[in-house]
Order: structure tokens, then C-alpha cells, then sequence
């Protein structure tokens, strides 16, 4: 079933059917076809939307300003200080403010109460950037990928390694429940996704024809894989101190070309990046120095290899989030 999207906030994919997240997928893919082309296409011009950033972004933040710019709308940047948000102004009142001046808010933070405080209390579209819970744009770009690559979604083999309960972990869980994918967990126990979301996808599944797994094991888990998918193992707002505990258990749950070669060579690999692959970054050069490990969560061979589509999912983070800023901001979509 398709509800109208104009006038709709993006928090979770929980709150799309199959078919609404289909239809911004195709939304994307023409908007995509249109850029590519060259032409403009400029069907928000006059109106004004405002990002808001608690955490660093290069992708999100990227996208939402040169999507928001492509569709002709004016953008304004609030970043982690410089506003009154939080410090002197609650997110209620906050959101009372930006919506009588803004036809649209995107946010970025820790909590997922945050995001849905803005969208109760703004009246405008309110679209979740990332919170620790969830990141829904992101899997609108991977799945985007997905399709570019093997023409569907339905039936796909997805194998997610790593910290599988943090926001990566649970919207791609979501997100291929409801589209049909069979999705598969790939890491030790206590970093199995939550419960009672497990179950909650379970129930989706049932409609879809999508099934959850759950394993500890490499192997089972690469094997079959159509795609094999990986995210930092310390996520942005996590103490430092983790570091060492995260590497210990997830050491073992690496992509590198063992793990390719189980999957098999028509197989590809995925990232929503940053990825530490390489010594190239403050804090991978920091890793290396007090672990002596010159990659985590991927080799650099496995992210340089052509199995390797992460930069087709950032290039896709700007043509799906033009799909959600377009049809919930549009007239009747
Ligand atoms: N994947 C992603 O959200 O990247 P940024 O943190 O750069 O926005
Ligand atoms: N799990 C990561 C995703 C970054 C896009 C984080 O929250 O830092």
C-alpha cells in the first residue's frame, strides 16, 4: 500500500511499506537518469530547508546540501555549536521555531527521541540523517546499488559483519525485511541485533518472503553471500575505550579475500564508509601504533578490488536523499 509521501518525515524505514521504499527507489533511479543527463530539474525552487548536525558528516551532510541546491531549494547548515538547540532551548521548542521558517529539517545526533521531537513538533518533513539507533538514508542508497548491480532486491543473500546492533546493522535488517532480502547477521552473540527488533523483523519477513539469520559463523555467513557488508566497528559518540574490547571480539569477522572467496567472485563488497582499510587517516595511523593492525573492518586489498562498490554508494547517497527531500516536499507524491 502507498500512502501520499508529501508531508511525510523519514525516521525510520519501519514507517514505509515495500512499496513506498520502492517507489523513492525508482524516484531515485529517475533523478539519478536526470543528472546524469544533464538536465536541471529544479522542483522545489523557493523553498528553504535547514540541516542539523550533532555528529561529523561528509556523505550526508554533502548530499543533503548539493541535493537540496539540485532541486533548487536555499539550505542552511546548523553544525554540532553555534545554535541554541539542546544548550538553551529544548528540541521541542527548537522544532517550533525551524518549522515556521523551514519547509524541511534534517537531522543528524544521538538520540532517536530527538529526531522524532522535531518531526512531532516542527509540523514540516523532518529526515533522519543518523541517530545511534537508526540511519534510513543510507540503506536507500544501498539498496539503490544493489539494484544498479544485480537488477532486484527480492531474494538477494545480504551477509552484514560486525557490530550488527548499532544503526547500520538495524536498518539494513529493516530495510531487507521489508523488501524481501534474506538477510543474514554475521558476529559474536553479544553484538547480535536486539531482540525484540529481531522479532519485529521476523514479523515483516512473513509478508516478504525475507528471513533473518543470526550466526557467530564466518563461514555460514560469507557462504552463498551476494553481498557481504561491513561498517566501522566503533561508531561516532562511542567512549574511546571501547576500541580495544571491539577489536578483540570483531578481529575474526574481517572482510578480507578469504571471506571474498568464500562468497564467491560475483559477489560484491559494501560499505557505507568511512572505512578504516588503510594507515591514510588520524586515527587509523592511531590504531595501527597501539594495535599494529594496518586495517580493521576491511583490508585495503578487498576495498580497492572490483568486487569493491562503496563509491556507487556514496554517489547514491545524493540521488536517494534528492528522492526523499523530493517526495515528501513535493505536491502529491
Ligand atoms: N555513510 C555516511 O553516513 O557517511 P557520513 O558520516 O560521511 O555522512
Ligand atoms: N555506525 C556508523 C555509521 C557511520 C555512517 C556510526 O554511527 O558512526
Amino acid at each position: 500500500m502507498i500512502e501520499k509521501l508529501t508531508g511525510r518525515s523519514f525516521l525510520t524505514l519501519l514507517n514505509y511499506t515495500t512499496e513506498e521504499i520502492q517507489k523513492l527507489l525508482n524516484l531515485a533511479g529517475e533523478l539519478k537518469a536526470k543528472k546524469h543527463a544533464g538536465i536541471v530539474f529544479e522542483p522545489l525552487k523557493g523553498k528553504n530547508i535547514v540541516l542539523l548536525f550533532e555528529k561529523d558528516s561528509t556523505r550526508t551532510r554533502c548530499a543533503f546540501q548539493a541535493g537540496g541546491n539540485d532541486l533548487g531549494m536555499n539550505v542552511t547548515y546548523l553544525g554540532p555549536t553555534g545554535s541554541q538547540m539542546g544548550k538553551k532551548e529544548s528540541i521541542k521548542d527548537t522544532a517550533r521555531v525551524l518549522g515556521r521558517m523551514y519547509d524541511g529539517i534534517e537531522y543528524r545526533g544521538y538520540k532517536q527521541e530527538t529526531v522524532e521531537i522535531l518531526a512531532e513538533y516542527s509540523n514540516v518533513p523532518v529526515w533522519n540523517g543518523l541517530t545511534d539507533l537508526y540511519h534510513p538514508t543510507q540503506i536507500l542508497a544501498d539498496f539503490l546499488t544493489i539494484i544498479e548491480k544485480f537488477g532486484n532486491l527480492k531474494g538477494i543473500n545480504f551477509s552484514y559483519f560486525g557490530d550488527a546492533r548499532n544503526n547500520m546493522g538495524n536498518s539494513l535488517m529493516i530495510g531487507a525485511a521489508k523488501m524481501g532480502m534474506n538477510f543474514t547477521a554475521v558476529a559474536p552473540k553479544e553484538l547480535w541485533p536486539n531482540e525484540d527488533l529481531v522479532k519485529k523483523c521476523r514479523e515483516i519477513a512473513k509478508e516478504t518472503n525475507a528471513s533473518i539469520n543470526l550466526t557467530e559463523n564466518v563461514e555460514e555467513g560469507a557462504k552463498s553471500a551476494d553481498v557481504i557488508y561491513t561498517d566501522v566497528w566503533v561508531s561516532m559518540g562511542e567512549p574511546e575505550h571501547v576500541w580495544k574490547e571491539r577489536i578483540d571480539k570483531l578481529y575474526p569477522y574481517q572482510i578480507n579475500k578469504k571471506v571474498m572467496e568464500l562468497a564467491g567472485k560475483d559477489s560484491i563488497f559494501m560499505h557505507c564508509l568511512p572505512a578504516f582499510h588503510n594507515r591514510d587517516t588520524i586515527i587509523g595511523e592511531d590504531i595501527y601504533n597501539k594495535f599494529n593492525l594496518p586495517a580493521l573492518e576491511v583490508t585495503e586489498e578487498v576495498f580497492e578490488s572490483s568486487q569493491s562498490v562503496v563509491f556507487d554508494e556514496a554517489e547514491n547517497r545524493l540521488h536517494t536523499i534528492k528522492a526523499v527531500m523530493y517526495a515528501t516536499l513535493g505536491d502529491d507524491k
